[in-house]
C-alpha cells in the first residue's frame, strides 16, 4: 500500500480528531518566508483532509491542496467545496514552474524521499519563495502516561519507535543546496480533550492502526492509563509544533 492511500482507512478518525496548529506557527512562517501568508499562492502539499488548508484559507492565501489519497481528498472536498484540489504526489508536483510563493507540507513531509521533492517545490516555487514544513508533536515525555503509551506502541506496532520522527530535517534540506537558508523555529501550546476524542485520535494514526488484531487491547489499555492520569476524563496534552521553513534563491 502506498503512504498515500495509507491515510484513507483513517480519514473520518483523522477528520474528527487531528488537532489544528497554533497562531504562533504562521506568525512564525510569515517571519521565515519574509511574507504575510495573506494574498500568497500556496501548494499545501500532502493536504490530507485539510486542516493546514483550511488554516491558511483563513489567513487569507490562496490555496491548493495536492493530496494522493482519494477518501482524505473527498473530505477535504466536503468540508471547502468548489475548492480546486488536485489529486497528486509531492515528488511529481503537477504545477509549472516559478508558480507558487510558498510550498507547505504539514505533518507531511516525513513521508517523502528529501532530495526528489525538495527539488520538486524548488522547482515549482518563485524566486524568493519558500518551502515550509511542520508538525505537531506531543511534548509529554516527562508524563507517565504518555512513557507508558510509547512503551506499548513499542510493543504493538510492528517497526515503530518513539523517535521515529527525530530527524534531522533542517540539515537534510541543506544538504540539498537548493536554498540559500533553512531555519527552525518551535512553539509550545496544549488542548484539552475528553477520552472519547482522544481515542479516535489514536485510531487516526498510521501505526496505532497497524496493531492490527490487538488493536482493541491498546486502545483498552489507554483508556485505563488516561483516566488514572485525569479521572474527570478530560485529557491535557501538550504539544510542540516544529516548523522548518527552507528559502529558495
Ligand atoms: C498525517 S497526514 C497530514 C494531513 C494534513 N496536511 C494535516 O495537516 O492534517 C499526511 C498526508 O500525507 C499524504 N502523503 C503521503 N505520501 C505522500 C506523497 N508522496 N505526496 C503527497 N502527499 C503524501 C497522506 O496521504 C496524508 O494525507
Amino acid at each position: 500500500m502506498s503512504p498515500g492511500s495509507l491515510f484513507d482507512p483513517l480519514a473520518d478518525a483523522y477528520d474528527q480528531a487531528r488537532p489544528s496548529y497554533p497562531d504562533q506557527l504562521f506568525v512564525d512562517l510569515e517571519m521565515l518566508a519574509g511574507r504575510p501568508v495573506a494574498g500568497a499562492r500556496v501548494v499545501d502539499v500532502g493536504a490530507g483532509t485539510g486542516i493546514a488548508t483550511r488554516a491558511m484559507l483563513a489567513r487569507g492565501a490562496q490555496v491548493l491542496p495536492v493530496e494522493p489519497g482519494p477518501v482524505m481528498l473527498d473530505h477535504l472536498r466536503r468540508h471547502n467545496p468548489g475548492l480546486p484540489v488536485v489529486r497528486g504526489d509531492g515528488e511529481a508536483l503537477p504545477l509549472r514552474s516559478a508558480a507558487v510563493d510558498l510550498v507547505s507540507y504539514a505533518q507531511a513531509w516525513h513521508w517523502m524521499r528529501v532530495p526528489v521533492a525538495a527539488a520538486e517545490a524548488a522547482r515549482v516555487l518563485r524566486p524568493g519563495g519558500s518551502l515550509a514544513v511542520w508538525w505537531n508533536d506531543v511534548d509529554a515525555d516527562e508524563f507517565h502516561w504518555y512513557q507508558r503509551q510509547q512503551d506499548r506502541l513499542e510493543a504493538m506496532s510492528p517497526g515503530y519507535t518513539r523517535d521515529y520522527r527525530n530527524r534531522p530535517f533542517a540539515e537534510e534540506l541543506r544538504w540539498t543546496g537548493l536554498f540559500t537558508e533553512v531555519v527552525t523555529v518551535t512553539c509550545r501550546w496544549f488542548r484539552e480533550i475528553d477520552v472519547d476524542l482522544y481515542e479516535t485520535w489514536l485510531r487516526s494514526k498510521s501505526f496505532v492502526a497497524a496493531i492490527g488484531d490487538r488493536l482493541d487491547d491498546f486502545l483498552a489499555a489507554e483508556r485505563r492509563s488516561l483516566l488514572r492520569s485525569f479521572p474527570d476524563g478530560r485529557v491535557i496534552e501538550p504539544f510542540r509544533t516544529m516548523l522548518v521553513v527552507a528559502r529558495v534563491p
